[in-house]
Formats: structure tokens, C-alpha cells, sequence
């Protein structure tokens, strides 16, 4: 890209990009350098606005990561206002801010409804979720979520949990591993990789993500391995951490939870959820079954779309290639 022209006006692109990170700088100034190291918080600027945060409500954070979103959010936050900021990782907890306006909830955010009537709140007037991993676990080989280092395989957020991908990959039958590759990591071929898993494993147990990418890069389309293999590891993820029924769970919560006027805001990394979430958003069920007041023919979904849906600028793609694949969602409670 040319920065500048011969008569030295920068290029347009180049100063809204100046201007996006000079807004975002202005709302991490604060921020522990960790939340940068952890995680760059992905539309920072377009969630705060969908937001629309009152500074005396009550807000969660469903997803609190490096904590770049909950930091920007305490923000604007008056002495009157809380935060929820959720997680599961225990190693999220450790960016958790100190502040008398925040409470941190190592918890899937599946719970999010008891948890917020364990604290005393009936209503919330917004809710924030910036779904699937951080950067942290993917930077963080030993977690075993990336095929760019060598480690067992686990793949869980929360640590305590049972199910780790290493079951997954070598005790899941055949058909089962065909259908999460081809659900969960849209692979053309999830037969063949399946039927491929239960040959290698049955001489040996798949123990390591080196091994595993061993496994499936031949079988991978030609010149697309890197990206194939990063669906793959997706889909395990997925399953895994059972997301999608967390997500659904999760998103009847918030239903109930948001204050009239209160708005829900989604960040969405795969199709699957992404139309989930678009669903719930139009009609207020997964499916999208639009349920309509008999007599009048109105629509009767508890939320109401608010815009279009968003992707990053050119400028946050290029900054932050994490981000190219987020799709942001806003709605508001009826
Ligand atoms: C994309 S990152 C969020 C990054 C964050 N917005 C930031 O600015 O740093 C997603 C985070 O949500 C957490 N997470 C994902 N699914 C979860 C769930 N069902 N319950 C609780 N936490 C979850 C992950 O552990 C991860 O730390």
C-alpha cells in the first residue's frame, strides 16, 4: 500500500487506520500489557457502539479472554455500573482487572443465567460474547489447539473438564468423526479423513498434534493444507468443548436475561454459529422458525435486529489477520 502520495497527503485508507488504532489505543491505555500479549480484542470500536452501554447498568462479558473488550466496557462504566466478564480458562482469570466494578466468573458461560441470580441481578442491560479461542490458546502450543507445534492432544478451554481431543480422535467411531469434521470444519473430505484416523490409530493411539497433522496432511487438498488442517483442528476443538450446545444454551439465556432495550452483542468465527446466532437474532429460536401474533401477522421474537452484520475493515484484517474470518452481530431485547 502507498502511504503517501508525491505530494505527501497520506493515503485516506491509511489515515482511517491511523484513526481506528489511535480510538483503540485511547481505550487500552490502560489495559495490563497483557490483554495485548493474550489477545487483540477483534472490533472494538463497532462492539462498544453496539453496545450502547449506560454507564449505571449491569453488564456481562461472556467471553473475557485477555480482557481487551471488558477493559474498553469498564471504561464507561460509573462508579454505579458492573461488569460480569466470564471464562472458563483458568489462565484468563490471571488479566482479570482489580476493580470494585468487575467481577470475574471462571465459569462456561452456559451458566450465565444462575450465576447472574447468584448475584442478585434478575435483568442485565447488555451482553457481549466473542465466541470460539483466543489467541492465547493458539499461541500457547502446549494447550494442543495449533498443528504449528508439537504437544499432546487437548484442545480443552477448561482445563477441568473431561473430554479431551485425544479421546475424541482415537476412542470416536468412524461415522462420528466424519460428521464433526464436515459439521464443525466444513471438510470436503471428511470420509476419507475419518476412515484415515481409525487406520492410523488402530496401530497406534494418535497421542500428539504433530502426529495428528501427519495423519491428515496427505489427505488434504493440494496447495490448501494449512487450511484444511486448520478446519480440522477446528472441528475437534468444537466438539471437544461442546460449543455449539453451549452457544445455544447461552443464547436462551441471554433472552431471558436482557433488560427491554438491552442489547446483545455477538462475535461469530465459523458459519455454523455465525447462523445460529443469526437465527436466534431474527426469530429467537435456533432453527428460525419466525413465530408470528395470529391475528395481526406481527412478528413475535423477543429480539429485534439491530443492522446489518459487520465484518473487520480492511485496516483491522491487515493489522490483525485473527480477525479476518469475525462476523458481529447486534440485537436488542423487545
Ligand atoms: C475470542 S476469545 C475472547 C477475547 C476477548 N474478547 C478479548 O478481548 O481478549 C474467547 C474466550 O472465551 C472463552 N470461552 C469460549 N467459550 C466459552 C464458554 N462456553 N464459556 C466461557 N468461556 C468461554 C475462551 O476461553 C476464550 O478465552
Amino acid at each position: 500500500m502507498i502511504l503517501k502520495n508525491k505530494f505527501g497527503f497520506i493515503n485516506p485508507n491509511v489515515k482511517r487506520f491511523l484513526y481506528l488504532y489511535s480510538q483503540i489505543e485511547r481505550d487500552m491505555s490502560d489495559c495490563a500489557q497483557i490483554s495485548y500479549n493474550y489477545h487483540t480484542p477483534v472490533m472494538l470500536q463497532e462492539v462498544l457502539t453496539g453496545l450502547e452501554i449506560k454507564p449505571d447498568g449491569v453488564y456481562a462479558d461472556l467471553t473475557f479472554g485477555g480482557g481487551g473488550h471488558s477493559r474498553a466496557m469498564l471504561k464507561r462504566l460509573s462508579p454505579e455500573g458492573h461488569l460480569y466478564g466470564f471464562d472458563q480458562d483458568m489462565d484468563a482469570q490471571a488479566g482479570a482487572p482489580e476493580d470494585g466494578r468487575f467481577t470475574f466468573v471462571r465459569s462456561n458461560f452456559r451458566y450465565l443465567r444462575n450465576w447472574m441470580q447468584y448475584y442478585g441481578h434478575d435483568t442485565v442491560d447488555g451482553i457481549l460474547a466473542d465466541l470460539g479461542v483466543s489467541s492465547h490458546h493458539l499461541d500457547e502450543g502446549s494447550r494442543g489447539f495449533s498443528f504449528r507445534s508439537d504437544a499432546p492432544l487437548d484442545m480443552r478451554m477448561n482445563q477441568r473438564a473431561r473430554l479431551t481431543a485425544r479421546e475424541v480422535v482415537n476412542e470416536y467411531s468412524e461415522e462420528q468423526l466424519a460428521s464433526i469434521l464436515y459439521l464443525y470444519g466444513e471438510l470436503k473430505q471428511s470420509r476419507r479423513v475419518a476412515s484415515a484416523l481409525v487406520k492410523a490409530r488402530s496401530q497406534a493411539p494418535i497421542e500428539t498434534t504433530g502426529r495428528l497433522a501427519e495423519v491428515l496432511t496427505p489427505l488434504l487438498g493440494h496447495g490448501r493444507e494449512k487450511k484444511d488442517l486448520a478446519r480440522a483442528f477446528q472441528a475437534l476443538r468444537i466438539e471437544v468443548n461442546g460449543e455449539m450446545k453451549a452457544l445455544r444454551q447461552m443464547l436462551d439465556a441471554a433472552i431471558e436475561l436482557l433488560a427491554p432495550g438491552g442489547r446483545l452483542v455477538v462475535l461469530t468465527y465459523h458459519s455454523l454459529e455465525d447462523r445460529m446466532v443469526k437465527n436466534v437474532m431474527r426469530s429467537g429460536n435456533p432453527e428460525g422458525e419466525s413465530l408470528q401474533d395470529a391475528v395481526y401477522g406481527q412478528s413475535l421474537s423477543p429480539l429485534r435486529m439491530v443492522g446489518r452484520m459487520q465484518t473487520p475493515s480492511e485496516e483491522e484484517q491487515a493489522a490483525n489477520p485473527r480477525s479476518r474470518s469475525a462476523k458481529l452481530r447486534i440485537a436488542e431485547k423487545v
